[in-house]
Parts: C-alpha cells; structure tokens; sequence
C-alpha cells in the first residue's frame, strides 16, 4: 500500500512509525514531514494547508490511503476533497470537524444531548457580552470561537481582563475571524485528563487515558504552549467509570453527530476535566493529540493499519483492540523561547544515545547538510515505557539528558504534577 501522512510534527512521526510496523506499507510519504519522519517516510514539500496541492499529488501516485492528523486540514475540508477525488481519507468530514473548529457549535451539541460540561453563553455582539461579564463569576473563561493554535483561551481572574479579553476577540484585533465569535464559559476545577477515541460514525472505542502538560513551565506556570509532554496512562479509573463516560459522553457525542447527517470518522480527543461532579468536557478536538499520541501509540498492540481499515469499512464494533498493560512517559524538547520567539537551525545532539532509554519522535527538526538542526518550537521527544509510571518518567528523562541543542528547554516536572 502507498500511504501519505499529512503534518510534520511528532504526532505524524509516531503515526508513521506505527504504520510502517505492518508489512502491507511499501511505501509512505508525509507532507511536509521532518528530519526524523524522513527516515521512514519520503517527504514532500506541500504544507498541510494546501489542499489543491495535496489531492493532485495523492492522485497522481495513485495513493491506497492519506491520514490527515493536523486539525487545520480537517477544518478546511481535506479529507471531503480527497474522497471526491476517490482517494480513501482517514480522519473526519469537514463537517464533522466543526466540533474542534467551531466551539459554539461543540457546546450547543453538548447542550442538545444532555452530555456534562461547563455552563456557557455565546456572544458575537460586544455590548451584551460586556454586560454578562459584569455579573458573571470569577474566575470566567473567555473563548474565541474558532481554531487559534492553542490560544483562544483566556482564563480571566478579574472582571477587567475578561473585559480585555472579551474586546480583543470580538474588536477581531488579537483572534480574527476565529475571535468573531465567543463563548463565555463557567471555571471548572479538577485535574484534567485527556481521553482519545477510535470512531467510525457509529461506534467510539476509547483508548488508554493520558495527561497533557500544557503550561510552558514546572508547576504549570508559563503561557499555554501545544504540549510539553504526556503521560499515560492519565489517571486511575475504575471499569465503573469508564462505563459512565462512555455512556454519558463518548456515545452521546457520536450519536449527535450521526442524527445531524454528519457522522464522525475518525479519532476524536474528549478533553476532560474530572469535577467533583463527575467528568465534564472541557474541549474537543476532531484528531489525535500532540503529544498524547506519543505517549499512547507506542502502547497500542493492534496494527494501527487493520484498525483505520476497519474505521473506514464501519465495521470497528468487529475489532478487539489490544493494549499493553505498561505506562509510558514522553517528555518533550523545545526551543528557548518557545512558544514565543526562538531561534532555529542548532545542530541536535545525542538521538542514538537517547534511544537506547526510549523512543525518539522528531517534531521541529530539519536536515542541514547531513545533520538533524533545530527548525520549530517542540524539537522533538523521548517517549519511555515501563512497568510502572515512576519508571517510565526516570527513563524518559535519562534519554532526555542524551539529547543536546543550544536553548534546549525542558519541563523537569512531566508525570509529577
Ligand atoms: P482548550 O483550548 O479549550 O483546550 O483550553 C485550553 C486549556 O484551558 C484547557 O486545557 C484547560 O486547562 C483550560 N480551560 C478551558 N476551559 C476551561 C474551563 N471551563 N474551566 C477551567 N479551565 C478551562
Ligand atoms: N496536546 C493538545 C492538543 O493536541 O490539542
């Protein structure tokens, strides 16, 4: 089979190295891919955005499967554009997709099916979302509507910053069109975990749990950033509560989405925070995580490929899908600076050596002259497995201190906090 990957981040390098385990790929290209991703896969230089690029390029080489993993792709209707052209997509309908690229329509869907979540409102006026600020509670959480790389959220302590908030998103000067419309969003407090789930429209297969550390800094201080490591699995549950989840949650949600005529194929990442109440939602997103795909699929026994097929054939309520009993830790690399401003092209150091301790997923890396540089915010990540999590983060963080570029930024606290 001919398969293509779109992305070029350390999710796309573990999605390809998953793939490649199974003997049936002759042959993978990833667009753009990176320095690591090339070593499994033949990159081609066309952005994950580029649609028109995209489908001429799976068509002339006749491809048997593309996997879009980044959301950008999905929200612009890649995957609708591929199958008109009869080439097999995996990953949601544009439409599908509105429940990460559109958070006013996610809520109101969780409202329609009862599914348990942070009480909002939705504005696209300026003078009445002000008067709701004046009597909401604090904290209160200020979202653009649309896709906003990870910072259309505002967590506001005081009535004057989610006034600030509320007028640089609907004023459209910081959000654009994604800030044209808000949701105005109850504070919910409780560890969060992040659950992502197998789907073929009908059926929805959770994998094991993670935890993303989002916070640029130990003890989650810092800006937001994509992701600067994960654990899995996230949290201990009971069979009792994955049933509740699965009923009151994962089920509802794809069922929502099968009665609107647009049913959800794909992987869909349920951000969860976990209440005294009981889990609610905190966000979805229409894709794999990055980096909780790092964490999970090294712990996934199943070939990846038979599952997609069995997604794309709906028949994945026929699937058994196995997962070793082991955790995983992967911590990750970034650039000084990250995710403001950094600089790019420092020679990388030390991947052989780190990889005696764990796996190494490349993200924002390139290849200059012969040697792997540094090219993006998130370098790359050591993701290790083990018995227990206390072992798996030890030996993540023994392969981590292999790795050696200038301004090399780590969090010293993944799987601890
Ligand atoms: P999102 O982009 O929706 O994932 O939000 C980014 C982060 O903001 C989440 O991972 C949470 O830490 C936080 N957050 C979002 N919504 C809420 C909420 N309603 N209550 C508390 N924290 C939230
Ligand atoms: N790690 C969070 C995300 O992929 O959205």
């Amino acid at each position: 089979m001919k398969i293509l990957i779109v992305g070029g981040g350390g999710r796309e390098h573990v999605i390809a190295w998953k793939l490649k385990q199974n003997a049936r790929v002759e042959k993978l290209y990833a667009a753009p891919g990176n320095a690591g991703i090339a070593l499994l896969a033949e990159c081609v230089p066309i952005k994950a955005t580029d649609l028109d690029q995209l489908v001429s390029f799976s068509v002339e080489k006749k491809l048997d499967l593309v996997f879009v993993a980044p959301d950008d792709p999905l929200a612009l209707g890649l995957v609708d554009r591929l199958e008109e052209a009869g080439i097999k997509a995996f990953g949601p309908s544009q439409a599908a997709a509105r429940i990460e690229s559109s958070k006013s329509f996610a809520k109101q869907l969780m409202r329609e099916k009862n599914i348990p979540t942070a009480d909002y409102t939705v504005f696209s006026e300026l003078e009445p979302a002000l008067a709701a600020v004046d009597v909401a509670s604090l904290p209160l959480v200020v979202k653009a509507d649309g896709l906003a790389l990870g910072k259309g959220v505002i967590i506001a302590q005081t009535r004057d910053e989610a006034r600030q908030a509320v007028h640089d998103m609907l004023g459209g000067s910081r959000f654009g069109d994604a800030g044209r419309t808000i949701v105005l969003e109850e504070f919910l407090r409780g560890p969060e975990l992040t659950v992502l789930a197998f789907c073929d429209g009908k059926t929805v297969k959770p994998m094991l749990s993670s935890r993303d550390h989002k916070r640029a800094f130990d003890h989650d201080r810092g800006p937001n950033t994509g992701g600067m490591g994960a654990v899995s699995p996230g949290a201990k549950l009971s069979e009792k509560d994955w049933q509740q989840m699965q009923a009151s949650i994962f089920q509802p949600t794809l069922d929502a989405l099968r009665e609107r005529g647009t049913p959800f194929s794909g992987v869909i990442y349920f951000g969860l925070m976990l209440t005294e109440q009981g889990p609610k939602v905190i966000e979805y997103n229409a894709r794999f995580g990055d980096p909780e795909a790092q964490a999970i699929l090294p712990l996934l026994e199943t070939d990846l490929l038979e599952i997609i097929e069995s997604i794309l054939d709906q028949k994945l309520d026929t699937l058994d899908i196995k997962w070793s009993q082991q955790a995983s830790c992967c911590v990750v690399a970034a650039s000084g600076g990250y995710p403001s401003s950094y600089k790019k092209g420092y020679p990388i150091e030390g991947i052989d050596e780190a990889e005696r301790f764990g796996l190494v997923f490349q993200a924002g890396t390139a290849l200059d002259q012969g040697r792997v540089v540094t090219s993006g915010g998130r370098v790359l990540c050591v993701t290790a497995m083990a018995d227990t999590l206390d072992q798996a983060i030890d030996t993540a963080y023994r392969g981590m201190d292999c790795i050696r570029f200038k301004d090399r930024h780590i969090r010293k606290d993944i799987g601890r906090t």
